[in-house]
């Protein structure tokens, strides 16, 4: 989500920040614990849910929806072993072992012929899984059961980054939607939003901070003195790639969605420009 490599080690990349994140901060994207409870509870989950986290890093989401549903159970799938590890040694330890599953592997692999589920979540990788249309039609609608529903991450431009925030972030400009065309891709995929919540300059600040303490920890106190140098210059430029260009320009929304059929969401999309606007008080 922030700066994939910088400096001149080339080294570093969103894993090498995410896996130092500890317990402090354990959603990799902005959203405080608020946030995270807040859509939970907004899916209104009936008894016994089934619960889909796709990417789901240290299982900040899914972990969660355990604790506020003692009766679900939850599968998470990460690409990633060593977040899998870390979210499958958290759930132990907060007593959610028997009812968390952890795969590891590619979210296009996943094993169709298992159970539909309640909630499928997927919060920050629409864009590296293929783009938010096909995410929603191909890889999540398929999961669900009859009334499930999804939570889906999804980074926007605030405002047009300039070349330096692009590079900063290694994306071009049309990757992402603005606000507004999170909403046109999201109901091009056949989805109905039924909340969103957007995530606020503090929620960002609180994450970006997290991420910076992490690598300034690592470089002056754990690492390798041969490696010290090159963690902090890192630490350093992802800051002030930070501060300097991403902040206020990238933006986060997490929309909960119901899934429609292709009519249905032909009915509820946007009116064409064209179209007469009609009163709605
Ligand atoms: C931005 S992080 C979000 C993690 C988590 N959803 C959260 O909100 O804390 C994206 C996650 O997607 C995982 N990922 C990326 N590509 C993947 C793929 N093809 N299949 C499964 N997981 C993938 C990454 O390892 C990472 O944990």
């Amino acid at each position: 989500m922030i700066p994939e490599t910088n400096g001149d080690s080339g080294a570093f990349t969103d894993e090498a920040v995410w896996s130092r994140l500890d317990a402090a901060h354990l959603p990799l994207g902005p959203f405080s614990d608020t946030t995270i409870d807040r859509l939970i509870r907004s899916a209104r989950l009936g008894s016994a849910p089934r619960i889909l986290d796709i990417g789901c890093g240290l299982g900040a989401w899914i972990l969660r929806a355990l604790e506020l549903h003692p009766d679900a159970h939850g599968v998470g799938i990460d690409i990633s072993r060593k977040y899998m590890d870390r979210a499958v040694a958290d759930a132990e330890r907060r007593g959610l072992g028997e009812r968390f599953v952890g795969h590891v592997g590619d979210a296009w692999d996943m094993d169709l012929s298992e159970e539909g589920f309640d909630l499928v979540i997927c919060v920050g990788l629409s864009d590296p899984l293929g783009g938010t249309e096909k995410v929603l039609r191909e890889l999540i609608r398929p999961r669900l059961r009859d009334g499930g529903l999804i939570l889906l991450g999804e980074p926007f431009w605030e405002r047009p980054p300039n070349q330096v925030a692009q590079r900063a972030l290694g994306v071009s400009a049309e990757r992402y939607p603005d606000a507004d065309g999170v909403y046109d891709r999201v109901m091009a995929g056949g989805g109905l939003p039924i909340d969103v919540h957007v995530s606020t300059i503090t929620e960002w600040d609180e994450y970006m901070w997290a991420c910076v303490r992490a690598l300034a920890e690592w470089g002056l106190d754990d690492a390798p003195h041969e490696q010290r140098a090159g963690i902090l210059r890192f630490m350093a430029d992802y800051r002030d790639a930070w501060l300097r260009e991403i902040r206020g320009t990238l933006g986060f929304t997490t929309l909960l969605l119901r899934p429609l059929p292709l009519p249905l969401s032909i009915l509820t999309g946007r009116r064409p420009d064209w179209a007469a606007k009609p009163r709605t008080r």
